[in-house]
Formats: structure tokens, sequence, C-alpha cells
């Protein structure tokens, strides 16, 4: 049979890594696909880039809009990542009836519903494994290896940059910005790192998990989204002391009310596999009601480990696209007509346990005004613990830990204690999460 042909649409670290792959690896895979899978030209601005990679019979063209409507190619590659012209390309590439195979967690966030439904329309795949915790084939797990289940809920580390800041920072004392200017180096970071660090790639991939856990339409903008620029030492010091990690999760829950879907630093105890989860590596928690949890493990970003993602996309397009297209894995795990309106739940509907930071003036019934707040609030405490004043400070620190509550009473409570006249203004609120 003759080899698929593919088009490349970047050429840049993930995009050389695919091309190395299917180079290096060309035997396997066409074993594995029953075709060879060739790259007919990649588009890329860095004509010398064929030579760097040393793929130098590599066919490049500068022009990306030439390969999605070249009718050699079978299947398009996109892996320029943004929003608009990667869909122009995109949309362009399913008119003209090829299938997609793209690492652009953005564009399936945000852009995904209506490309979804052209390719439908066109009878074409749009596969997107990469998007998501990079090597980690979590797509495919719980789209097809969990489709017994009803997903509970799916909890994750699934930003490598971010990652990899907080665990530099803790075991080696590293600055910020020194960490973020190695992960930009190593190819980790996205072309705007403030995507990693305020959380919004995390919210990304949280949105895409979201729809095919639960099968909802893809809801990028009501992911609620915190990054990791507000976590102090301080707080990894105490949460340490208190038998827990920080980490920057993304966790989607399904309620009786309807879905969380939020992305933020969370508490979670030492002892969780997950909480070992260091550097650039990812790992996603999924719950489902029959097969209980289960740990996804890998690396999150980088050339080949995203790359591994891509061409294991490739070769399930190469041996699905002969299949009649309603035989086809649904793009968002659930037929298309069977997705559901359950809501994507605001902040104040959720339920988390907290910790929380207090600065208070050192003198009596401070305590007991806390407390009084958090017992009106009906906010049960399960641990609390005073700090020994630093050298010549007025104030204290006075560290809550509380049992689950819905977070609009929390932020309440909240309000009341930053108002109290021995308090200062800005409490400290981290959610803790048991993963159990
Ligand atoms: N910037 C992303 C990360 C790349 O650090 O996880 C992989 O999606």
């Amino acid at each position: 049979m003759n080899p698929v042909k593919t088009g490349l649409l970047g050429l840049g670290t993930v995009g050389g890594g695919t091309a190395t792959v299917l180079h290096r690896n060309a035997t396997e895979i066409a074993r594995r696909a029953g075709r060879g899978i060739t790259v007919e030209v990649a588009a890329t601005l860095d004509l010398e880039r064929g030579k760097e990679l040393g793929l130098d019979s590599l066919k490049l063209t500068a022009d990306a809009t030439e390969v999605v409507n070249d009718p050699a190619i079978d299947i398009v590659v996109e892996l320029i990542g943004g929003y608009d012209f990667a869909k122009e390309l995109v949309m362009t590439a399913i008119e003209n009836g090829k299938h997609v195979v793209t690492a652009n967690k953005a564009l399936i966030a945000l852009h995904g519903n209506e490309i979804f439904a052209k390719a439908q329309e066109k009878g074409v795949i749009v596969a997107f494994e990469a998007a998501v915790a990079g090597g980690i084939p979590i797509i495919k797990a719980v789209r097809e290896g969990l489709s017994a289940n009803q997903i509970e809920w799916i909890a994750g580390i699934i930003n490598g940059t971010g990652n990899f800041i907080l665990t530099e920072m803790r075991e080696k004392g590293r600055s910020f910005d020194d960490v973020l200017a190695e992960a930009q180096q190593l190819g980790y970071a996205e072309a705007d790192p403030t995507f990693d660090i305020e959380g919004i790639d995390a919210a990304h991939k949280l949105s895409i998990l979201s729809s095919v856990a639960f099968g909802i339409p893809l809801q990028f903008e009501k992911t609620y989204t915190e990054g990791i620029t507000k976590i102090t030492p301080q707080d990894v010091e105490y949460a340490d002391e208190l038998g827990y990690t920080i980490k920057h999760l993304g966790i989607t829950r399904r309620t009786e009310k309807g879905i969380e879907q939020r992305v933020h630093p969370t508490m979670i105890p030492k002892s969780r596999l997950i909480a070992n989860v260091n550097g650039v590596m990812n790992a996603v928690l999924v719950h489902g009601d029959a097969v209980g949890p289960t740990l996804y493990y890998g690396a999150g970003a980088g050339d080949e480990p995203t790359a591994s993602a891509v061409v294991a996309d490739l070769v399930d397009v190469v041996r699905a696209m002969t299949s009649d297209p309603s035989n086809r894995v649904p793009h968002l795990a659930f037929q298309p007509d069977q997705l559901a309106d359950t809501p994507v739940l605001g902040m104040d509907d959720i339920t988390s346990a907290y910790y929380l930071r207090v600065c208070a003036v050192d003198q009596p019934g401070v305590l007991a005004a806390i407390t009084k707040i958090m017992g009106e609030s009906r906010i049960s405490i399960e641990a609390f613990i005073q700090k020994e004043p630093a050298a010549n400070a007025d104030t204290v620190d006075i560290i809550l830990l509380t049992q689950r509550v819905n977070e609009g009473d929390m932020n309440h409570a909240i309000a009341q204690i930053e108002a109290l006249d021995v308090t200062c203004s800005n409490v400290t609120r981290i959610r803790v999460e048991a993963l159990n």
C-alpha cells in the first residue's frame, strides 16, 4: 500500500520532534499502522530547520496555506499553536477533506466545538491527544479505556512548566524567574509563558478533559483559572509542616448541582503518589465508578514526548481512515447528539477544604474572634496552628485547616475575618484536596 502523506504545519519543538520520530521509527510505525507514514512537506519560516534536525531531505515551505490546499496530502498535522491562523488552516484542511492531528490545546479548548462539527460534516477525524498532558495518552484512556465508567472526578498536574518551576523552587531554592527561563530554553513553556504560570494552559487542557469525561461541550470560558505566581515560600513551608505539598492542579468533578471545572494551587497530602510528581512530569488521576482511581504519569512537555502523542494519533487516523465515519471514536467521547447540557458551576458553588493563613495582632481574644466567625458560618476547623511571632514583629500567622465547605460560605467567612480590627487585610487561602 502507498504510504500516507502528511503535511506538517510548524517545525519548532513539537514539529521537529514529530519529524524526527516519524523518520527514526518509520519501520515500526508502518508495522503498526499497516502503511508507511511520510512527511510530504513541512511548513516553517526557518528554511534551515531540516538540516538542523539532521533531516536534509525533508521538503520545506514557508507557505502553510499551500500545505492545507495540497491535494497530495492526506493528513495535516497542525503544530504552529495559537488561535487565529491555526484555526484558519485547520478549517481549510477539513474543508478540503483532510484529516487533522493537532497538539494545539488553545485551539481545541476555544474552537473545538466548531471544529468538530465541521469535521463531522466532512467525515474527517480531528485528533488531539498531544493537546493534553504531553506524552501521556490520557485522551485515549478517558475516551476509550474507561468508557464503561461514569467518571466521577479528574485531578491532574497538567502543566509541565508550572510543575518544573514549583519543584525547582521547593527542592533547590531557585528563583521563579531563573527556573522559568530554563523551562523556556528547554522548550517546555508556551510562546507566551504567562499561559503557563497564570494557569491558562492548564485551563485549556482541563476543559478538554472535562468534556471527554462528562460528555459536555467544551467550555473553556467557564473554567476557574488561578496560576502559581502567588504561592509564597512561607505557605510551602507551612504546608510541609502540616503534611501537605502544594501542587498546581486542574480539577473537574461531577456533582449533583453540575460540573466543577477549576485550575488552582492545591494542597494535597504528601503521601499521595501524585504529590511526588516532580519536574516537567505530569500526572492525571481519573476516578471512575467501576474502576475506582487510576493514575497516568509521564512527561507533560518537550519535543519527543509530545511527538509520541502526535505520532500515535497519526497511527490511529491511518487505521481509521477507511472506516465508516459513524463507527469512529467520537471527538468528545460521547456521540455528538448525546452531549449533555449539565452546567459548569461557578466557584461559589464548588466544595473544598481550605488552608487559611491569617496574619493577626498578637493579643488576647483574636483566636476567639476568628473561631466565632467560623462557627457562625458553620465551618468546621480540622487543624489549627499559631506560629511564633518573628523577632520584633507585632503580628503572628494563624493557620487554619477546615473541613469541606461550600466556597461561597468560605468567601463570606474570609471577608468577615479580613474586616476584623485585629487582622491584616489579606487572608491567604489555598484549597485542600484529599484526593481519596
Ligand atoms: N507549556 C506546556 C507545559 C507545554 O508546560 O505543560 C505542553 O502542553
